[in-house]
């Protein structure tokens, strides 16, 4: 294992890249980055590099945003078919059919978006900033795409707002059962629920805290209490046991991002030899995207 960081380390350097990494890649892969972090964290340490290549270990539309915030870079996918799914859980059309419905419309895109959502919508947001956002747009109506249950999680907090919601879900998440957590606690009756908002709405009513990936991560390590169970993808495992190897931490054996998973490091290390797959995007399409990322980025400070 030792060989391998030293080979990862010396590509680095010889290619000029850095490596930014979600919390949902395999924790070998999370060992070799330079940044790991939420979607929010991501996309706000992509607009500070300096380093010519980003090699991005995560999906297509993180991959998307970091080459949108940074055009004059190389910003490489290590698998180019690393996709989320939900990211493609609404249409153009459907945007363009709420615009003429409704006069004072905000569409609010959840960073888990194609590029064409984005290039169509008024603002992106994570769900680390999503309330921040929404609160701080002087719209009456939110358009929350594509994402129902992050829709939800953010409209209990902003009743002041009418809301739009769309019918999109991340697969990992959207089948977590209130029935599975509910066999936890009655086995471990002190465990904590920590849970990401892109859980159904029967699973965050058990929560003890809703949060992204990095506030399930601070939330945990900040307790003094010792068992939880985390109802998010499994990647989150490794930074929660370096951190708090006292504490027992319980995940669904079924919550697992299939897609996030195809990023290894043989297929990191390849990319940095290769430097491929590039990210390309059409420079129209990547400067309309570009202004609902700018937006979150300066409404979330
Ligand atoms: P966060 O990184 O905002 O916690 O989102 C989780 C997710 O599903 C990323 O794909
Ligand atoms: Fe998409 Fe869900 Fe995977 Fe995140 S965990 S990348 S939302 S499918």
């Amino acid at each position: 294992m030792e060989e391998i960081f030293e080979r990862v380390a010396q590509l680095k350097a010889e290619k000029n890249a850095v490596i930014l990494a979600h919390y949902y890649v395999n924790g070998d892969v999370q060992q070799v980055a330079d940044y790991i972090g939420d979607s929010y964290y991501l996309s706000k340490v992509a607009t500070t590099l300096s380093e010519k290549v980003i090699v991005f270990a995560g999906v297509n539309f993180m991959a998307d945003s970091a080459k949108v915030l940074n055009p004059d870079k190389k910003v490489i996918l290590p698998d180019s078919t690393a996709d989320c799914p939900m990211a493609h859980m609404v249409t153009t059309a459907q945007i363009k059919k709420v615009r003429e419905l409704y006069e004072d419309v905000a569409i609010v895109c959840y960073i888990n978006s194609t590029l064409e959502l984005k290039a169509e919508s008024d603002v992106c947001v994570t769900s680390a900033n999503a309330v921040k956002v929404v609160k701080a747009l002087p719209n009456k109506n939110i358009f929350f795409i594509p994402d129902k249950n992050l829709a939800h999680f953010v409209a209990e907090q902003i009743p002041e707002k009418h809301f739009i919601y769309n019918e999109g879900y991340c697969p990992v998440h959207n089948y977590m059962a209130v029935k599975y957590v509910e066999e936890i606690k009655e086995k471990y009756p002190d465990i904590k629920i920590l849970a990401h908002p892109e859980c159904p709405r029967q699973v965050l009513a058990q929560a003890d805290y809703i949060g992204s990936t990095s506030g399930i991560i601070d939330f945990a390590k900040a307790s003094k209490d010792t068992k939880f169970l985390i109802c998010t993808e499994n990647g989150v495992g490794h930074k929660l046991q370096l951190d708090n190897p006292d504490k027992m931490f319980i995940f669904n054996d079924l919550s697992i991002c299939q897609d996030m998973k195809k990023i290894t490091l043989q297929s990191v290390i390849k990319s940095l030899e290769s430097l491929a797959p590039e990210v390309e995007i059409d420079l129209e399409l990547s400067k309309k995207a570009l202004k609902p990322l700018e937006k979150m980025l300066e409404l979330a400070k």
